[in-house]
Parts: structure tokens; C-alpha cells; sequence
């Protein structure tokens, strides 16, 4: 299949020629580990396009949040009744205690948060997320998740649909920073969409954001390899996509 066919039936948006390349449809994991520059041209730095580009994919999603913040905002609410219960587990779990919010965004999640009497930092690396939050008295810090100082000891970490914007090496290594930035006591929560392989979307934004679906099975690898113990691992039905929810627990692990 050649670059215009892929392009042909997608949901995509081709952001440039260089990344059209590379995310021109849902990738298959096998379809993306055989995938060659030749097959598409160019590819960025020359990789295989297997191997993450450095910052690129997620770099665009924070444009996109970025530059489409308002119309993030008109489709964003409180939590439904599916995260207030995964939110209150994870309150119960960690006690009254200190909360690093990744990717706070709209700041719903910090809210209900706080009102079970968790003290929670702010955190975004999109700054118009921010410069709302601060603006609304909340002391937001920018915080790239990929590569920021995560800052510690925390009571415990929360990403809702953030870490889903990262490859899966930068989530490893992600799951490794966070496991150092909380005590022996700390407490882990993320969700991720369930699925295979990657995908490029403009549902939501009508801008292009980057998506790393994951599977139960590789999601608890990944938590195990960076020091975590699975505390629950629900599957979620999304309005429309499934969801993993993640508690995880530092501590004794099975490499302990
Ligand atoms: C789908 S929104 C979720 C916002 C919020 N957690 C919620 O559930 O309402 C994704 C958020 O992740 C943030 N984000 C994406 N990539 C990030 C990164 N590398 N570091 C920090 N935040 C990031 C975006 O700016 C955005 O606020």
C-alpha cells in the first residue's frame, strides 16, 4: 500500500509530508515492526519507522492541546461515575497525603481529589492548560512528563488519559521516574485506551493527537519492570473506546 491509498481512507490528518509518513493509518504492532523507511520515504532522522522519533509524536499533541484548548474545554466535564469510583479508590489508598496531578488539563480530576482531602500539585506541559489553572488560583507547575523532574517524595501519582500520549519505551522509562518520586508507601494511578498499536486522531480537537493503545498483559510487564506492584487493573467501557484503569503500588514487588 502506497502513501496515497493509506491517506485515502483514513481519519488522519496528514500534519506534514514527514509525519504523514509516519502515521498514516493504525498501525498493527507487527505491520509497525516491519514497516521500513523505504516503504514510506523519507522518514525523520532516518529511522525505521518502528523506532520512536524523538519527541516528535507527542510534541504535536501538545501543539494540538495547545492551540485547541478552548474547544478541549467546551467537550470536557466533571468525572462520570466510572472515574469518581476509580478516583476514590485511589484517595482511599493513599490517605490524606501529597499528590502529584500529571496532565491535569481542565483540573477535573484535582478537584474531586481535593475534596476527599488529598493535597494535589497541578501539572501540564500544555501551557494554556496552565495559565487557566493559575489563573483560577491553583498553582500549576509545567511538568513534561517524558522528561521532567517528577520531583518527590509523593504520596501518590495520578496521569488520567496523559501517559496514552507517550510511545511505550518513554512510558517505561515514565513508570521507572515515577516509581523514584514516591515513598515506600507511594500510590500510582493512570489510565490508558485498550488496543493495539498507535494511532493519529482529530476526534475531539480537529487537530492531530497521538494515541499508544496497550494490553493488559504488556501494561503489567511494564509495571512489574519499573518497580510497581499491580494493585487492580480494570478494563473500562469508554463512551467510545475501552480503557485501562491502573492502581499500582510501590514496595515489595516480585523482584524484591
Ligand atoms: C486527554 S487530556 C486529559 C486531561 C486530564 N487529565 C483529564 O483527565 O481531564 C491529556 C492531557 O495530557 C497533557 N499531556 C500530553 N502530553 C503530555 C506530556 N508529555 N507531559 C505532560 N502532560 C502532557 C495534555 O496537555 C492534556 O492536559
Amino acid at each position: 500500500m502506497n502513501l496515497d491509498q493509506r491517506r485515502a481512507g483514513l481519519t488522519i490528518f496528514p500534519v506534514d509530508d514527514q509525519l504523514a509518513n509516519k502515521v498514516a493509518t493504525r498501525r498493527r504492532p507487527e505491520e509497525a515492526a516491519t514497516q521500513q523507511c523505504s516503504v514510506v520515504g523519507q522518514c525523520v532522522g532516518g529511522h525505521d519507522w518502528s523506532v520512536p522519533t524523538p519527541d516528535r509524536e507527542d510534541s504535536r499533541t501538545l501543539a494540538s492541546y495547545e492551540a485547541a484548548v478552548e474547544r478541549y474545554l467546551e467537550h470536557s466535564a466533571p468525572p462520570g461515575p466510572e472515574m469518581v469510583r476509580y478516583l476514590d479508590r485511589f484517595a482511599a489508598m493513599v490517605g490524606a497525603g501529597d499528590v502529584l496531578e500529571l496532565g491535569s488539563g481542565p483540573g477535573w480530576d484535582a478537584l474531586h481529589l481535593e475534596a476527599l482531602g488529598l493535597r494535589v500539585t497541578r501539572s501540564d506541559a500544555t501551557p494554556a492548560f496552565l495559565t487557566r489553572l493559575r489563573a483560577a488560583g491553583y498553582d500549576a507547575r509545567f511538568l513534561d512528563v517524558r522528561t521532567g523532574d517528577l520531583g518527590g517524595p509523593w504520596d501518590g501519582i495520578i496521569a488520567d488519559a496523559v501517559l496514552l500520549h507517550l510511545d511505550r519505551p518513554e512510558l517505561g522509562n515514565m513508570l521507572a521516574r515515577a516509581r523514584r518520586a514516591v515513598g515506600d508507601d507511594g500510590v500510582l494511578a493512570f489510565t490508558v485506551k485498550e488496543g493495539d498499536g498507535d494511532a493519529w486522531t482529530t476526534a475531539k480537537l480537529g487537530l492531530p493527537r497521538h494515541f499508544t493503545y496497550w494490553r493488559e498483559p504488556a501494561l503489567r510487564d511494564a509495571l512489574t519492570s519499573a518497580g510497581w506492584r499491580v494493585h487492580r487493573l480494570d478494563h473500562v467501557a469508554g463512551r467510545h473506546e475501552p480503557w485501562l484503569y491502573v492502581l499500582a503500588l510501590a514496595g515489595k514487588t516480585a523482584k524484591d
